[in-house]
């Protein structure tokens, strides 16, 4: 009766595995120092380094919207991917900061960057969200579901952002990246090792649901994000390593075959912190985007392997150990080849 069943359903054929075949990057153009986001904070451009490493980030101008911001990214990884954006099967989004619960903006990023027939579907991870995104896609693949898929980022944290919030308003900044994903001979995509901690929602939170879009976050009761630093901080030094470590094992690697280290972008004293809990070797590249992109929350980590594509400091082919982490609290790393 089962294998009947099985039959009737036209279980599509495997594939041996998945890849990265481009990354693109969209970086809105203003670029904005410590000096400008301290004085409503009380804070100083001293602290701001010496408690997150950020020197600047990148604020988004009215017309850079989440869906837009997505479909360049994703036309330059498409490009750079040498793949058509009609061949595109599926767009999977992260972001935490599009302001409708509906329409789901993966449709309108789909259609901004061609791919007229793709299935697009929004994914809700917070910070770790590229990283399951990611996994999904490498999932999607090797079942025979999807060949191409499009798997980005993007994010404008300035409209969920309180700028007078002291535990938030330094630290995150405006921007999409992503990754054009499709079919490999070699696996090209490991494992995901991933995992949540919904009794600690409260740790990275709105301060209350979505009011009417254009109200400026933290101003008359409308949500911001709020975030327990100091918490976040100490689970996010200890889950990093553990779900690194994870990730290693489940691709029969270990941090002496890696060419990246690619963790979220949260605080260069989190990137640091688990790099030496790692004991990668000298040749591994860590990541460190976050000095002027700032936390990028779902963009992160495409940005911060955009940028060391860019300027050649990683072998083409090598590995890259990503790790997504964040509000849920969530968490999910796999190592990839970079293409
Ligand atoms: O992306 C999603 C995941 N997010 C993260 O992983 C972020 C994790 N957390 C962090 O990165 C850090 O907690 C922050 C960068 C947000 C804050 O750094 P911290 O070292 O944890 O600072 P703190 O909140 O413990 O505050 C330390 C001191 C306090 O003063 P006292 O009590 O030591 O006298 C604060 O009042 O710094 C003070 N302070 C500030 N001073 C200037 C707190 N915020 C500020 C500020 N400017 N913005």
């Amino acid at each position: 009766m089962t294998s009947v069943a099985v039959r009737a359903l036209n279980a599509p054929a495997t594939v041996p595995g998945s890849r990265v075949l481009g990354v693109g990057a969209y970086r809105p153009a203003r670029v904005v120092t410590n000096a400008e986001v301290a004085g409503p904070i009380d804070s100083s451009d001293e602290w701001i380094r010496r408690r997150s490493g950020i020197a600047t980030r990148r604020f988004a101008a009215p017309d850079d919207t989440v869906v837009g911001m997505a479909a360049a990214a994703s036309v330059k990884a498409l490009a750079q991917a040498g793949v058509a954006p009609d061949a595109v099967d599926t767009v999977l989004l992260a972001s935490m900061s599009q302001l409708e619960q509906s329409p789901p903006a993966a449709p309108r990023v789909a259609h901004r960057m061609g791919a007229r027939s793709a299935g697009a579907m929004d994914v809700g991870a917070a910070c770790a969200g590229f990283c399951h995104a990611l996994a999904t896609a490498d999932s999607l693949i090797r079942s025979g579901n999807s060949r191409y898929v499009v798997v980005v980022g993007s994010e404008r944290m300035t409209d969920i952002v309180d700028p007078a919030d002291r535990g938030t308003a330094f630290l995150f900044g405006d921007g999409a990246g992503a990754m054009v994903v499709g079919p490999a001979e070699e696996p090209g995509i490991g494992p995901v090792a991933w995992g949540s901690e919904g009794d600690r929602h409260e740790a990275i939170a709105h301060s209350a649901p979505w009011p009417a879009p254009g109200t400026r976050a933290g101003a008359t009761g409308s949500p911001a994000l709020r975030m327990n630093g100091p918490a976040v901080f100490r689970w996010a030094v200890a889950t990093v390593p553990r779900t690194a470590r994870a990730a290693l094992a489940a691709a029969g690697l270990t941090v002496a075959d890696l060419a990246a280290f690619v963790p979220h972008q949260a605080n260069l004293r989190i990137v640091d912190g688990t790099a030496t809990a790692l004991r990668l070797p000298d040749h591994v590249v860590v990541a460190r985007d976050v000095v002027h992109a700032g936390n990028t929350s779902a963009a992160s980590v495409p940005l911060a392997v955009e940028e060391l594509l860019a300027r050649g400091a990683v072998p083409r082919g090598g590995l890259a150990l990503l790790v997504g982490f964040g509000a849920g609290l969530s968490h999910a790393a796999q190592v990839v080849a970079l293409p």
